[in-house]
């Protein structure tokens, strides 16, 4: 038996089945582009769901992480004190709204650990009744408990109801349904800047700054989960500072180890002030490797030209994928190196056409593909996938 169909057999008998994994096995990576065990390769248009943004093999990060591994501080606990964690610390609220920060594990986590925060705030307020989540449709923010009450897709939720209590839904971007939801009663408003499971939907300015406005009138915390849109994806740090809206509580944490798991909050003094010593914690919050390897991913998206390299590479991969002519593109949207082409054909279809073509590709929703390339893609990739992706469609086209 080969070592792809050993592999393949392997993970049918022993993984838990919640993911469908095509027929081929990742064995290295280098740049854009990651290899199978037959060698074939494919340029990666997924980069770990938005995780590997200086792609793979980066020899800076490598040796970062070998440096810390080295000293024999892998791991401490949060009980101890390393550089490794408050130089992190530091350089994050010195680049964001941000006073302090809460580092963890995922991004589920993250957003878990946010909506405790906030409900802390409301409860150390003596607003004991103030408990209300509000989300908004198609959003996306993690599925643990908590999270997954804030995410409202019924497929993901309705085989683990109930949800936890005081989580209402509104219309993403539709001030007038946020509108009737704030209340006395509302805790947290979370929102993605730009929503990246749901489809790459781009909350408008005004949504945000008037989601801004009725959490100040209420009293009420503002999160924005931009643990995919964040940290350089669009072309800026981060999402929201375009539209001129800070937020009480930001969680990050697809990109920001370079693909080592974390997850971050973080928060203004207001909300960490609410937090006592053993209201929260993780076993493995702040690991010295983990945080070395974050140090380095946030000063090379600060390094000079990095940002302006996302934001040409990401115009150019939007003007692009509205040139493709194809009756099945439904509209094309996005920023930065986060972008979706909207079908009307089923994603699936073309996803797995890209593998025979060499290109890794994802959906976004139930009719999105998006493209969330690590953030050092080149225009030629771009040119390649256009190429690509218009071959596959011409295909279906014939096929009708
Ligand atoms: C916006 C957003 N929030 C939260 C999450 C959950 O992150 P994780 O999968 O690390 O738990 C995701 C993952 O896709 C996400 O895109």
């Amino acid at each position: 038996m080969s070592i792809t169909a050993d592999v393949i057999e392997k993970d049918k008998q022993f993984s838990v089945p919640v993911a469908g994994r095509p027929d081929f096995v990742l064995e290295r990576g280098e740049g854009v582009t990651v290899y199978d065990t037959d060698g074939k390769a494919y340029t990666d248009w997924v980069a770990g769901i938005a995780v590997n943004s200086l792609g793979y093999g980066d020899r800076e990060l490598m040796d970062v992480i070998a440096r810390q591994m080295s000293t024999g501080l892998v791991h401490v606990s949060g009980l101890y004190h390393t550089r490794a964690l408050t130089d992190l610390a530091e350089l994050l609220c010195a680049n964001s709204f941000a006073d302090k920060v809460y580092f963890c594990n995922s991004g589920a986590e993250a957003n878990e650990g946010a909506l405790k925060f906030a409900r802390k705030l409301a409860y150390v307020n003596g607003r004991k009744n103030k408990m209300n989540v509000v989300s908004f449709s198609k959003a996306f923010h993690g599925r643990t408990l908590g999270a997954l009450s804030v995410t409202p897709t019924e497929k993901y939720q309705a085989p683990f109801k109930p949800m936890v209590p005081g989580a209402l839904v509104g219309e993403f971007d539709d001030i007038e349904s946020a509108k009737a939801l704030i209340d006395q009663d509302t805790a947290a408003v979370i929102v993605e800047p730009i929503q990246g499971e749901g489809g790459i939907n781009l909350a408008s300015a005004e949504f945000l700054r008037a989601l801004r406005q009725l959490c100040d009138e209420q009293d009420a915390v503002l999160i924005f989960d931009e643990i995919q849109c964040g940290l350089g994806r669009t072309g800026d740090l981060w999402a929201h500072t375009c539209s001129g809206v800070t937020p009480d509580i930001m969680t990050l944490a697809k990109p920001l180890a370079g693909g080592l798991p974390i997850g971050a909050i973080l928060v203004t003094d207001e909300v960490a002030g609410a937090m006592q010593p053993g209201d929260h914690g993780s076993t493995f919050s702040g690991g010295a490797v983990v945080m070395r390897a974050g140090e380095m991913v946030v000063k090379r998206v600060l390094s000079p030209g990095f940002l302006e390299h996302v934001r040409e590479t990401g115009e150019y991969l939007l003007e692009r994928l509205a040139e493709i002519n194809s009756p099945h593109i439904t509209d094309v949207r996005g920023r930065g190196l986060m972008a979706a082409i909207e079908l009307s054909i089923p994603p699936g279809d073309i996803v797995a056409q890209g593998y025979e073509h060499g290109l890794l590709l994802v959906n976004s929703g139930p009719d999105a593909i998006r493209f969330i390339p690590p953030l050092i893609v080149e225009k030629r990739h771009v040119d390649e996938l256009i190429e690509k992706l218009t071959l596959i469609l011409e295909g279906i086209d014939v096929e009708g």
